[in-house]
Order: C-alpha cells, then structure tokens, then sequence
C-alpha cells in the first residue's frame, strides 16, 4: 500500500523539538492580522529584522508572496478568502514542525476565518496580533490606492468597505498603530513577542 510506504518516512524525520533545540527558540506562529493598510506587513518586517538581530529564525509569509504563488488565481469572496488563508495555515504549520517561527501577514477578517487558522495551527502554537489601526486612518494611508477603488466601485467585495472586518475579542497582542512610529510599534511588538519564543 502506498501509505505503508510513507508512514516509516515520518518516523525518521527529526524531531521538532531537536530542531528548536538548534535554533535556540519556540517554533510559533505569529498571525498578523487586521485592516488592508493597517500597517501588517510593514510591522512583520521589521519584526522580523529585529528578530534575526536577536538571533532569532523566522520566515514572513504575506499576500505578496502567497496571492502570486501557491495562491494564484484565489479571489476575495468568502469562500477564496477561506481558502486562501487555509493554505497559509497549513504552510506555516510545516515551517513550525521545522522549528521555524512563522510571520504571516494577512487580512484574515473573520473569527470564522481565524477560528480556522487556529484549529490547523493548534491553540500552544498560534500567537494572534491584532494591528489595530481605524478604518479612517488606512483610508487616509491609502498606500495601494485601493481605498479609493473599493469606494468608487472598481473593487467589490473590499474588506472594511463592502466586506467585513471583525476585530479580534481576544488577542494575543495589540498594537494600535495611529498616530505612532513604526519604530515604536515593531519594538512593541518585539518585547511581547520575546517571552513567546525564547527558550
Ligand atoms: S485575505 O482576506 O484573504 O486574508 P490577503 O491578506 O491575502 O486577504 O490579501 C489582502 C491584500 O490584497 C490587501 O492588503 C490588498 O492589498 C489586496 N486586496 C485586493 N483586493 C482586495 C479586497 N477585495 N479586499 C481586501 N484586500 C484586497
């Protein structure tokens, strides 16, 4: 049978733990999530800048490099949207069995969506942060130009404006973004998230 042929694969995979043993830290899953222009990304590269300089080993998976890749072609309704950030989750759970922290950055809008997100991660793993920044203040930023797109019909179903957002009741961590440095946030961020992954 072909299933008996791979099981005795796994059996020799190194295990996680001698992994992070290595790496000298928590595999976690760090799952940005908030308003598109809240500032998610450009928070997870700077988290993970600060990250490798503390000796830290990460991977940042965002829109940019997952909608043009393995998830070409989804779209934004629901069920895309769902399936999109399903396949994240799986992803990321293969790079924490390897002992790698895992950024993602991704709109991710509904509890539904995140509930998901975290039945695949499994609860000890899944690390949830909520960027909080008001829809006035991305809309202001406007920095792909999409707000003013979704207002004027160009774009459908576009989150905070014909889509919905649900902020997060309980997350992990909160930055609140208005009217701070990104410098002042990533640092939040940081010290947060250490107690998280050190060994
Ligand atoms: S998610 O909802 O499936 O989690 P994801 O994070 O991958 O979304 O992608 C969001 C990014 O795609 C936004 O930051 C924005 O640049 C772009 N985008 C294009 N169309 C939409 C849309 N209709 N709704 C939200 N974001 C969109």
């Amino acid at each position: 049978m072909p299933t008996q042929a791979i099981f005795p694969v796994f059996d020799e995979l190194i295990p996680r733990k001698e992994k992070e043993r290595f790496l000298g830290q928590k595999a976690r899953v760090i799952w940005m999530t908030g308003l598109s222009g809240s500032g998610k990304t450009t928070l997870a590269k700077a988290l993970e800048r600060k990250l490798i300089a503390a000796g830290f080993f990460s991977k940042l998976l965002d829109g940019d490099n997952v909608r043009s890749g393995i998830n070409k072609g989804l779209s934004f309704s629901e069920e895309d949207r769902e399936e999109n950030i399903r396949r994240i989750a799986e992803v990321s759970r293969l790079f924490v069995e390897g002992g790698v922290i895992c950024i993602n950055s991704f709109v991710s809008p509904t509890k539904q969506i995140r509930s998901l997100v975290r039945s695949i991660i499994g609860s000890p793993d899944f690390v949830e942060v909520y960027i909080n920044t008001p829809l006035e203040e991305c809309e202001r930023r406007d920095v792909k130009g999409l707000y003013k797109k979704a207002r004027a019909g160009e774009i459908k179903e576009f989150t905070g404006i014909s889509s919905p957002f649900e902020a997060p009741d309980y997350p992990h961590i909160e930055i609140k973004t208005e009217d701070r440095s990104i410098e002042e946030c990533s640092d939040e961020l940081f010290h947060k998230l250490t107690p998280l992954i050190r060994k």
